[in-house]
């Protein structure tokens, strides 16, 4: 069978398969913090009322708050009832009677908290039947991930005695290159490779998975997807949001950590990738990983006019006033931290020498919006030349969120009797074609690991080749000023005006989004 055929089936495979979740025991490290109740125990609990969790699952939530178990669940509920109104206490004590909580009683790093919390990994295991198979999720702060993975290595809990033991972790993983090396290092201390799930909630989403379908299950995109056809490429996460009480966090990352070194360039794989063998983990990674290693190296004169770099100053969102990023509370008032950035990247491929990305993204901006545009050639302007308004090139808009779908724009002739071309838009809505809503990002990742796909996961060489490609922007950034005193551009507006100076042909500008 040829190896498109493979990749065929397996697509049909992966794609048409129900599969529900097998018995484990889930424990969050971090689990009085935002994630636990804003988004995963709500993912969990859509999976159980679809009927994907297993009878036979246990979570335990631990963290350094003295809780009760009971306080635990009161916390969990409030949270869920503000998301999903309505739900009964019996339906809610059904889904969380093998809930529990374990607080940890000297930090990250006692290791009688890990003894204790394996007793109760095995006496949970005992009553409930998980099998012997164990989640270890990682939603701490990064500074503790090598604490908490060296003392469950300690104890034992990374080894496969009975069942698998799994670790799932959250971003940043690592702040630069060199941390994020030596924090896989420690990890494949303690596990194996193929037990580690570093998570991108972007790859959970589901517009972002249906970029492999779309490029591999349909023959129309294929031939056409290259540097003779395309011309370039926007990638574009834009927030409405700021930096939401994060100031810590955010003062040291800045958009290029927070959403370039992974969502971004996640995206940029699966829009750039060769064809996988198959639609098996490894296969896929491996193509990913080849574009990220074709990032052509910034070199510094190059910066000035490859890469731009924002903040935002005070404006007007929806009508409401919001505050300049420097007057947020707990950012510095003379910060020159990054919250918007554009790159152009060049991908040095046999498919796409010569093809511009554009990428950006940042916090404040006028729209909450996603998407990838790819740009074609214009055609040759022969034919028709006396029209009104110049030929537009086609344009392939996927559109990742809100109002998830796909477009295409091409030109028309307008009804009439003068010959005069306009460019319409053919649409696929998510909204209109399906009668079921996408899952959350988090239900689908978190359902993966119980099954051990990792297809959606980022390996160890992966995250090093991105922060690798990023660490000349990164280390330029951090040690010269901004070519414009920050703030440089107003929230509620679409960044900075330099960012048009990424693009030299007077044909290519940012999409009016
Ligand atoms: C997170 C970033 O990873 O992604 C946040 O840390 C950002 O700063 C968020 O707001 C965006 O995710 P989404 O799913 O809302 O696009």
């Amino acid at each position: 069978m040829s190896k498109l055929l493979t990749l065929e089936n397996s697509l049909r495979e992966g794609l048409g398969s129900q599969r529900s979740g097998v018995p484990c025991s889930l424990v969050i490290f971090g689990a009085s913090g935002d994630l636990t109740k804003r988004k995963l125990v709500p993912a969990l609990f859509s999976l159980y009322q679809k009927h994907l969790l297993s009878t036979s699952f246990s979570l335990i939530g631990t963290s350094r708050s003295q809780l009760s178990t009971d306080e635990f669940k009161h916390r969990l509920k409030s949270a869920l009832d503000e998301k999903i109104p309505g739900i009964s206490s019996a339906l809610w004590e059904s889904f969380s009677q093998n809930f529990h909580y374990l607080p940890l009683t000297g930090g990250f790093n006692n290791l009688a908290d890990y003894q204790a919390l394996s007793k109760l990994l095995n006496d949970l295991d005992q009553k409930n039947d998980t099998l012997g198979n164990k989640i270890f999720y990682l939603s701490t702060p990064p500074e503790v991930f090598e604490d908490i993975i060296s003392n469950l290595g300690r104890v034992e809990l990374t080894r496969e005695k009975k069942g698998f033991s799994r670790v799932i972790i959250e971003k940043p993983f690592g702040h630069d290159l060199a941390s994020a090396q030596m924090l896989n290092q420690k990890i494949k201390n303690v596990f194996n490779e193929n037990q580690i799930y570093r998570i991108d909630h972007y790859l959970g989403k589901e517009t972002v998975q249906n970029l492999l379908v779309m490029r591999f299950a349909n023959s129309i995109f294929e031939p056409i997807w290259n540097r003779r056809y395309i011309d370039h490429v926007q990638i574009t996460a834009a927030e409405e949001i700021g930096i939401e009480n994060r100031a810590g966090f955010y003062e040291t990352s800045g958009v290029l950590r927070d959403m370039f070194q992974n969502h971004l360039f996640q995206i940029l794989c699966l829009v750039a990738m060769e064809p996988p063998i198959s639609f098996e983990a490894n296969a896929i990674r491996d193509e990913k990983l080849k574009i990220l290693k074709s990032i052509r190296p910034f070199e510094e004169e190059e910066l000035k006019t490859s890469a731009c770099r924002g903040q935002y100053g005070g404006g007007y969102l929806g009508g409401e006033k919001v505050v300049a990023y420097r007057e947020e509370a707990g950012v510095n008032p003379l910060s020159t931290t990054p919250t918007f950035a554009a790159l152009k990247i060049y991908l040095d491929t046999w498919r796409w020498v010569g093809v511009p990305f554009y990428l950006r993204s940042g916090k404040r901006l006028a729209k909450r919006i996603s998407e990838v545009a790819i740009q074609f050639k214009e055609p040759p302007d022969l034919l028709f030349k006396n029209n009104l308004q110049a030929i537009s090139p086609n344009v392939l808009v996927i559109r990742i969120q809100p109002d998830e779908g796909i477009t295409l724009k091409f030109e028309t002739k307008v009804p009439g009797m003068a010959f005069e071309v306009r460019n319409v838009n053919m649409d696929f809505r998510y909204g209109t074609s399906f009668t079921v809503g996408a899952p959350e990002a988090y239900e689908r990742l978190l359902l993966d690991c119980m099954l051990g796909d990792a297809t959606l996961f980022i390996r160890s060489d992966e995250v090093e080749a991105a922060w690798e490609a990023l660490m000349p922007i990164l280390n330029y950034w951090e040690t010269t000023s901004p070519q414009e005193a920050f703030p440089n551009y107003e929230a509620g507006t679409w960044g900075p005006a330099m960012a048009d100076a990424l693009f030299v042909k007077p044909w290519r500008k940012w999409r009016r989004l």
